[in-house]
């Protein structure tokens, strides 16, 4: 290949701008603010560690035209919530856990309920599964405590439809067995079942376990929004560039092809897609005065654009299930040589998601429109980059395997 390329920008870190970028972050509830608000503290060294202490939100109110909610009068196959009132569940500091209680068997459904209520729970009742996934989306009870044998859909059906479904798979299953059943437990551990419960219920045993994995569930659903609250974070900084345009959503699709193609594993094909949109996100931490200068960055301006690489890790290090994503965030300005930031690593010391992601974010850069360059079409971005690959700026082997996938893609 001998084109001629202009200015090649892919391999610095480039076209930073934006002023304050929270006034871009749309987080309405108190819990998210919380949240983000510690996330950013964090990388800027005034961190409190009460990631765990925030009041869960608030419930949906929605109602269902096939539940009873407490004021209504209507007797369907669903029975009344019964709102707990007068206990204070102990442990929990907001507001009152709700609990689904789906059983056909009436004397056993009654007993759980009563037992529930006692607890201090708000307590719904269905008396067949196929109702169960449609209540549990309508009124996102804190748990479901399902019982095995029940008409037209089973048990099992209904945690399988639970568990996969996005809006409904973090509420905590119950499921409700004869004692000894064996076979029945293992069916329920395949199809994602939280815990178990023999009949005749025992109230201790059943309000232990109950209060256990509604705690988790809201710790859980407090990590979620979490997560949420950095990529929130992450589109904001993106939207205030005007040079990226998609950059991040694009990265996202390529890392998701790449690693495929690579046959990585499910868990690392998670991570590169999270690096595309959360690579950058500490330049939430650069001063706009750098951030957003036209021209050249001085010496002194260049260390501190350098530092996003590790505020993002900072920014992500206290979410367990951020931890893959980290060496993307903290390495993916390394090169090969060692010329390379922050940490200078040089060939396999460099990790291996940060040398893929590297190759994906250049490609994207230099295939893309800025207001300073056309978009290189594929075979000039591939030049470019095999010309810094023999500079010893990447990975040779990892390189063709990419020239590779980018060719086998453009034939598909
Ligand atoms: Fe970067």
């Amino acid at each position: 290949m001998n084109t001629k390329i202009p200015n090649h920008i892919g391999s610095r870190e480039e076209n930073v701008s934006g002023s304050n970028p929270s006034d871009k972050v749309n987080i309405s509830d108190r819990n998210r603010s919380l949240i983000m608000h510690n996330l950013v503290s964090n990388a800027l060294d005034i961190w409190q560690p009460d990631m765990g202490n925030k009041k869960s939100k608030s419930l949906s109110g929605e109602t269902n035209p096939h539940v009873n909610s407490g004021n209504e009068s209507d007797e369907s196959l669903l029975s009344i919530t019964q709102k707990a009132k007068g206990y204070i569940v102990n442990g929990f500091d907001s507001d009152i856990p709700k609990v689904l209680v789906a059983d056909d068997h009436a004397a056993s459904r009654m007993t759980a309920v009563a037992l529930l209520a006692m607890e201090g729970y708000e307590v719904i009742e269905a008396d067949s599964g196929a109702l169960v996934v449609d209540i549990v989306i309508q009124k996102q009870p804190d748990l479901v405590l399902l019982d095995v044998m029940m008409p037209e859909i089973d048990g099992f059906q209904v945690c399988q439809l639970l568990k996969q479904d996005e809006r409904t798979r973090l509420i905590p299953v119950i499921f409700i067995t004869a004692l000894n059943d064996r076979r029945s437990r293992i069916r329920g551990i395949e199809v994602g079942a939280d815990d178990f419960l023999s009949k005749p219920f025992d109230r201790v045993e059943l309000a232990a376990r109950v209060k256990s994995l509604v705690q988790q569930k809201r710790l859980n659903e407090d990590l979620d929004h979490a997560e949420q609250v950095l990529f929130s974070i992450a589109r904001a900084i993106e939207s205030r560039d005007p040079n990226t345009g998609d950059h991040c959503e694009r990265l996202v699709q390529l890392g998701k092809s790449f690693g495929e193609y690579l046959n990585l594993p499910r868990n690392q094909i998670r991570d590169l897609m999270w690096g595309g949109y959360l690579h950058d996100i500490g330049k939430v931490g650069i001063p706009d005065a750098v951030l957003l200068k036209r021209g050249n960055l001085t010496t002194q301006e260049w260390e501190i654009m350098r530092q996003h690489v590790s505020i993002g890790e900072r920014i992500c290090q206290p979410l367990r299930s951020m931890q893959g994503v980290l060496p993307i965030i903290r390495h993916h300005h390394e090169r090969w040589d060692g010329s390379g930031y922050p940490d200078k690593l040089r060939g396999h010391e460099i990790p291996y998601l940060a040398q893929i992601f590297q190759i994906i974010d250049i490609y994207d850069a230099l295939t893309s429109e800025r207001p300073y360059k056309r978009a290189f079409t594929p075979e000039e971005a591939i030049s470019v980059m095999a010309e810094e690959t023999a500079k010893g700026w990447r990975n040779p082997n990892l390189m063709q395997q990419f020239v590779d996938f980018i060719r086998t893609s453009h034939q598909d």
